[in-house]
């Protein structure tokens, strides 16, 4: 059995640091908004190029505080890809804005930038770039984009976290970065938690009384804010997990590599393009086959997990039947969605799984 995700490995070899970070928070009795929480912010924040970060319960609340933030709401719009998670659009609805969305990209499997453009409309506000998979965006074709129509940028990084381009972080080139530390991701934690990034002191102010009940100090509130701290024994968590990440995308990077080669030129697979840099950090290894189902059973009959990112675009989902938008106004999107497929992907996934996975694959072909 390959499983898709193996957070457990992960666990075993930092069991000891975290039993003390998390040891650390119950001694002290400090559980909201205790020093973990900050000294994890600092830390973050550096890490991500960043002047600040604000710790929230999770990454849709993240996307969602950043767009409130800017007091985007009712008769504004907000562009995004259309192949994403859900949060990221509801993010942009949770404010009252209207969700945008635009087709992929066939290579880089992020926003069409070329697209992009003509979803602009004066009531345009922001943009809302998702760097999926851990792929960045490619930023200053986008920076440009916004300047010239004077929009702001919120980035979901919640796939991102440490990806670099141009040698910057992600996270650090809009006016604020987005970020999930659901267990799965590449830097996760113990349960739910999120935060935002950003370089503005006044945003920065202004997330921390949003995150904490609107509040500048104790019983006294400014605004309707929110009940969405990341939780200190998450922070603990986090503060361990961070020291490893680099190396653990390193992990995930080497690993794609493996695929790549091993997979190159089997049946109809189309494998991401990996350049040396900014390649990102493979929070999920994407490949596409018009066999996607076949090989998908045939891999799980064979004990290897697989997921599908994603297989209902955005604007097919029950949520956001109310968009109306058309299926044909998103042909790469429609593809995708009928011919991706992830396949295991972690930094303590050995070279010898890879070479089975491979193996399996070469055979399905030979078979179908
Ligand atoms: C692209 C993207 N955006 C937003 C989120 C939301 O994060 P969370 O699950 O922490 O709310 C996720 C992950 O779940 C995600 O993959």
């Amino acid at each position: 059995m390959i499983p898709f995700v193996d957070l457990k490995t992960q666990y075993e070899s930092i069991k000891e640091e975290v039993a003390a970070g998390i040891g650390e928070v119950l001694n002290k009795a400090n559980f909201i908004l205790g020093d973990a929480v900050s000294s994890f912010e600092e830390k973050f924040a550096a890490y991500c190029d960043s002047k600040y970060a604000v710790g929230v319960a999770s990454g849709t609340d993240a996307l969602h505080l950043a767009v409130k933030a800017l007091d985007i709401g009712s008769g504004d719009e907000v562009i995004t890809a259309a192949n994403t998670f859900v949060a990221t659009v509801l993010g942009i609805s949770y404010s009252g804005a209207k969700p945008v969305l635009v087709d992929v990209d066939p290579n880089t499997y992020n926003i069409d930038l070329d697209k992009a453009e003509a979803a602009i409309t004066p009531k345009t506000k922001a943009i809302m770039p998702v760097h999926l998979f851990g792929r960045p965006v490619v930023m200053d074709k986008l920076i440009a984009l916004a300047q010239k129509y004077n929009l702001k940028i919120i980035e979901d990084a919640a796939q991102a976290h440490g990806a670099v381009y141009q040698g910057r972080k992600t996270g650090s080139f809009g006016v604020m970065g987005c970020f999930s530390f659901y267990p799965g991701k590449n830097l996760g934690a113990y349960g739910d938690g999120g935060a935002i990034v950003t370089s503005s002191k006044e945003l920065y102010d202004k997330l921390k009384m949003m995150r904490n009940y609107g509040s500048p100090k104790k019983y006294y509130h400014d605004f309707m804010g929110y009940n969405s701290r990341l939780d200190t024994i998450q922070a603990a968590v986090l503060n361990v997990k961070l020291k490893y990440l680099d190396e653990w995308n390193k992990g995930r990077l080497h690993n794609a590599r493996l695929y790549n080669e091993r997979l190159s030129g089997v049946g109809d697979l189309v494998l991401p393009n990996i350049k040396d840099v900014d390649s990102g950090v493979f929070h999920l290894y994407v490949m596409r086959t018009e066999k996607r189902d076949q090989l998908m059973k045939y891999l799980s009959d064979n004990g290897v997990g697989c997921g599908i990112h994603y297989p209902v675009p955005i604007y097919s989902l029950g949520a956001y039947k109310w968009l109306g938008y058309n299926p044909q106004d998103f042909p790469v999107t429609e593809i995708f969605s009928r011919e991706i497929l992830s396949l295991p992907m972690y930094a303590e996934l050995r070279e010898d799984k890879i070479e089975k996975i491979a193996e399996l694959i070469k055979k399905f072909y030979k078979e179908n």
